[in-house]
């Protein structure tokens, strides 16, 4: 890895074994961009990548040089009205009216590893030597704004992380009406745009579609990342396979309003723009202050898609996620929430949780309606004390009695909302989020808090740290059941209201930073009605979250599936629940439920005592099954194989880091007679090595890749597990062992 500058083209160079970035300084100190893609060779001149004609109707930045039009050059941070039409990257509103702004190239600095940003989530180094930044600074004479470029280049992988932090050192307010994180001029427009959308339950459904001439985005406006939209998209070439071709993600990590645009001008010139929704947003910039805008990290493969998601994968479980959790294997949990809803107390809580106890689960975790008067979900969010009509000890006294079972406890919690029949709406109705004099619009009976403000932080904190500090508690689950309405801040003078919700959002992490950090052993699970906040920002603060509130095998299989094109197995909460599944009312066996929630965190979601005998020794032999491969799930290298989205029999797999184990998952899901044969080529397995298949049959890795794992029983003598008739919703797994 290595960032070149040559001074006499004033060129950068960011280049590593995968990828190489290049851009320029432009004849009007613009930055320029030239290259994004796989490595190739240094030198010194790539100004023969710049290319400028002189078109008609297009302006110029001056007559000495009609080419020079801002309209046709591919640039690192543009902004819109000076020759380029275009929209930009930054938009700032002086106080003349004006919104015309132009930042000069000014300098440079480098440095080994990666600076953090202040107050938000940001991939990190360890080590200096695994990633080189650079800074480019640039300046506005007229405006008196200091605009700097961040670039991360990482050792590994075709990873780049960028920003941008923009100072104010003149002596007028502004106002950013848009600061985005990325933008990526690239020269043609022969892609597929991938994007994950969804609903709530069926959250992160890939897309696909052709570029076209004009403007396709997603985004959110819900003051979350949301479950209609993720804040990640992929521009793959219309060839790309999981397997084979080029694939450039770009993810923010952030989690709230977010913008990802792909803007293609009729020169079929593609410019991609990520970064906070500049639809509400503005920030007033007083002189000396500065505004860092969140990261976005963009990857590029000539691996097809696995190979993306890979980097992805391994960039997000190591380098993002933090804290002592990072690295372990998660427990397997189970949640009371589909066994009770709000019909319990403490006595049943104890029955559920010692048969798991006895079936092998390591922790037990309350879900909604401990606190206040939160006996259904009209009242009590907002009240973080114990209800002791349910719960006669206490937090404190029933997390000491799981944990004399041999378990350990964990406890939901919802700290960004309140009911409007609660204690503290009507100590301080102030606190809400709404438009004085104006309706509040409730959703699920609650309104948001006002986290841009710290003396609600600071409140909400000081009654989960103390339950926190008096229970014995191992677990968090974080809920955000609501999207933001009436998005306005008593706090805030009127000039400020465009702040809100991003100022909102860094309430949420500045309380998230100050929990981990005084409770460095908690696990924090991330959730938002199932996965409407299932984002990179989140990730750095819990390294998992609730993948959905769907939780019947069939539906998980897409879900987890479109998760996975960004974020790693570690990262995904999956639930083996009851049958008739209460979101979709399906039965399914309770082995193809297990098998798709081992390929995410692993827990239980149901009274196991509800269960027959027979059924709760299968739980034991499940539970045990987790244990002895989750290292080897959580922390493998993960390869899609066949889509739930376009095939019967949907596939995946994981491959040790070593490549000396591997687990197949093959599922069938509706039954079908007198079938064709099937074979399954995998993938990620060293080809010379010979891998023992469930102990049965023996074949090498080129074997199992190129020829296949036959699936059927085939006329070559060969039968695997039989996953062949008498059926719907079947699964099969086949664990793979180097032989010595
Ligand atoms: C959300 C979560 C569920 C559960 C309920 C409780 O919907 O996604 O898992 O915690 O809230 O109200």
């Amino acid at each position: 890895m290595h960032i070149y500058f040559h001074e006499k083209t004033k060129t950068f160079h960011l280049q590593n074994d995968t990828i190489s970035y290049i851009m320029t300084v432009l004849p009007n100190g613009h930055m320029g961009q030239l290259y994004y893609g796989k490595r190739i060779h240094d030198r010194e001149d790539f100004g023969y990548l710049l290319e400028t004609a002189m078109r008609s109707h297009s302006a110029y930045i001056a007559d000495d040089n009609t080419n020079y039009s801002l309209e046709h050059l591919r640039q690192e941070y543009p902004s819109y009205g000076s020759s380029d039409f275009r929209q930009g990257a930054i938009e700032v509103l002086q106080e003349n009216g004006s919104r015309i702004s132009d930042f000069v190239y000014e300098g440079y600095e480098t440095c080994g590893g990666k600076p953090v940003l202040p107050g938000l989530p940001a991939t990190y180094t360890e080590d200096d030597s695994e990633a080189e930044t650079l800074r480019i600074f640039l300046k506005d004479p007229i405006n008196g704004l200091e605009l700097t470029l961040l670039y991360t280049i990482f050792n590994e992988g075709g990873v780049i992380a960028r920003s941008a932090c923009i100072k104010n050192t003149g002596e007028q307010n502004v106002h950013l009406l848009k600061a985005l994180s990325v933008c990526l001029d690239l020269p043609d427009a022969n892609y597929e745009m991938i994007q994950f959308s969804g609903s709530w339950a069926r959250e992160r459904y890939p897309e696909y579609r052709r570029l076209h001439t004009g403007i396709q985005s997603v985004g959110s406006m819900r003051g979350h990342s949301s479950h209609q939209q993720n804040p990640f998209i992929v521009l793959k070439r219309p060839e790309t396979t999981e397997f084979m071709g080029e694939a450039m993600g770009l993810s923010l990590v952030y989690s709230g309003n977010f913008l990802a645009q792909v803007d293609v001008d009729t020169y079929n010139t593609t410019r991609v723009t990520m970064g906070i929704h500049p639809e509400w947003f503005d920030w007033k910039l007083e002189p000396g202050e500065s505004f860092q805008t969140p990261e976005a990290v963009i990857v590029f493969s000539k691996d097809g898609l696995n190979g993306m998601s890979n980097t992805f994968h391994k960039l997000y479980r190591t380098r993002l996620a933090r804290g002592v959790w990072r690295d372990r294997t998660r427990p397997i949990l189970i949640n009371n929430w589909e066994a009770t809803y709000f019909d319990f107390n403490e006595e049943k809580l104890v029955k559920i949780a010692s048969k798991a106890k006895e079936c092998g689960v390591e922790l037990f975790v309350l879900d909604d309606g401990w606190f206040g008067a939160r006996r259904s979900d009209y009242a009590g969010l907002g009240d973080w004390v114990p209800a002791h009509e349910l719960l006669p000890n206490g937090i404190k006294g029933l997390s000491e009695k799981i944990e004399a079972l041999g378990m350990k406890f964990g406890l939901w919690i919802e700290p960004e909302m309140i009911n409007p029949d609660s204690d503290l709406y009507r100590a301080h109705p102030e606190w809400i989020l709404s438009v004085p004099e104006r309706r509040a619009s409730l959703s699920r009976h609650q309104w948001v808090l006002d986290f841009s403000r710290k003396d609600v932080v600071d409140h909400i904190h000081g009654m989960i740290a103390k339950i926190l500090r008096e229970s014995k508690i191992s677990y968090i689950k974080w809920d955000m059941n609501r999207s933001i309405t009436e998005c306005y801040s008593k706090a805030l003078p009127a000039d400020r209201q465009g702040e809100v919700f991003h100022r909102y959002i860094l309430g949420v992490y500045d309380l998230y930073e100050r929990l981990t950090s005084e409770f460095p052993e908690i696990l924090f699970e991330s959730c938002a009605g199932g996965g409407a906040r299932f984002d990179p920002g989140m990730l750095y603060y819990a390294p998992q979250a609730w993948t959905s509130d769907d939780t019947d095998a069939v539906e998980r299989m897409k879900i987890q599936y479109g998760t996975s094109y960004c974020y790693p197995v570690s990262s995904m909460g999956s639930h083996v629940s009851a049958v008739p599944n209460h979101q979709v009312d399906r039965l399914t066996p309770l082995k193809t439920r297990a098998d798709v929630a081992y390929f995410g965190t692993f827990g239980y979601e149901l009274d196991l005592n509800k269960l027959s005998a027979e059924e709760q020794e299968e739980v034991k032999v499940y539970t045990q099954f987790m244990k002895d491969h989750r290292e080897l799930i959580q922390h493998g290298t993960f390869y899609r194989l066949q889509s739930p989205f376009t095939c019967n029999e949907p596939a995946w797999m994981v491959v040790s880091p070593d490549k000396k184990e591997a687990l197949v998952a093959y599922f069938r899901i509706l039954s079908k007679v007198n079938e064709e044969f099937k074979r399954l080529r995998l993938a990620g397995l060293d080809p010379e090595l010979c891998y023992s298949v469930d102990g049965k049959a023996v074949r090498y890795g080129d074997e199992l890749m190129n020829a296949g794992l036959v699936t059927s029983n085939s006329t070559s003598g060969v039968t695997f597990p039989e996953c062949e008739p008498a059926g719907d919703f079947k699964s099969e797994l086949f664990y793979l062992k180097a032989c010595e």
